[in-house]
């Protein structure tokens, strides 16, 4: 008995060890300005316990990378060519070159409002890698696939593109975003369950297509608030949280990350 319960303590404990910190994000979308940019990073800072990056608009780069405070920066979205004619693009070289760790690709929103597909999503993510960026790959269904018991066909095979173009390897050095469109700005969250049932479903995908799924981790977002946090980061499964307009308030996006200090051992 003893020795069982040594072997399963041995091996929880590695679990634990090999999960990485949580990861909070926040996505300002297209929001700030000069005052508000230095008002909100000023109240904002890193935690010991926790990795915190802000993905802010293109313009306003240089700035952030002043005044992080110990977090990461990133950027929203990325082109999938290196240089050219290819007006109103910004490479992922070039956000490398502005201090970005992050880029975030295939957010539901670049693939609704401006025609973004799974196979561009996949080919944005290698510029991403290819400038030595993380790419913080989002996925998610709508609301009608969801009811239809579609998730994991339309989620696998938006990350099921993403290997494509990457690989297990590629994947291997990005972060996954799992995003309900429903759940996004909506103030309707997906439960802590909801969220983990899906998280464990694609953890599941990705060890089938030879990632090493356990170091992987996957945010959820999508209304994820200082009073939802907890529940949510309390998942096994639930790696961190990409933040949408919480991360606006500096009060209400550092309540997330604490939270997920907190958590950082579930
Ligand atoms: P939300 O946005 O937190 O405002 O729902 C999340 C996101 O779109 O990344």
């Amino acid at each position: 008995m003893a020795y069982k319960v040594c072997i399963i303590t041995h091996f929880v404990g590695r679990l634990k060890f090999s999960m990485p910190q949580k990861l909070v994000v926040g996505n300002w979308k297209l929001n700030g300005s000069l005052a508000a940019n230095e008002a909100l990073l000023k109240a904002c800072e890193a935690l010991a316990g926790a990795d915190i990056a802000v993905c802010v608009p293109f313009p306003y780069l240089a700035q952030a990378a002043s005044l992080l405070n110990g977090m990461a920066l990133g950027a929203q979205t990325v082109s999938e060519f290196k240089s050219g004619a290819y007006t109103g693009e910004v490479s992922a070289e070039m956000l490398a070159e502005m201090g970005c760790r992050y880029v975030i690709v295939g957010h539901s929103e670049r693939r609704t409002l401006f025609g973004e597909d799974d196979d561009m999503v996949g080919r944005k993510a290698a510029a991403a890698l290819r400038a030595g960026l993380v790419p913080i790959v989002c996925v998610g269904e709508s609301l009608g696939e969801r009811d239809s018991g579609r998730v994991m066909e339309v989620v696998g095979s938006q990350l099921g593109a993403v290997w494509e173009s990457i690989g297990a390897q590629g994947l291997s050095r990005a972060v996954i975003a799992y995003e309900p469109v429903w759940a996004i700005g909506t103030g309707r969250t997906a439960s802590a369950e909801e969220a983990q049932e899906v998280h464990a479903s694609i953890r599941r995908w990705l060890a089938k297509y030879d990632v090493p799924a356990a170091e992987i981790r996957i945010l959820y977002g999508g209304s994820v608030k200082a009073d939802n946090a907890a529940a949510l980061f309390a998942m096994p499964d639930v790696g961190g949280g990409l933040i949408g307009g919480a991360s606006l308030a500096a009060g209400d996006f550092m309540a997330i990350c604490r939270a997920a200090v907190a958590k950082r051992d579930c």
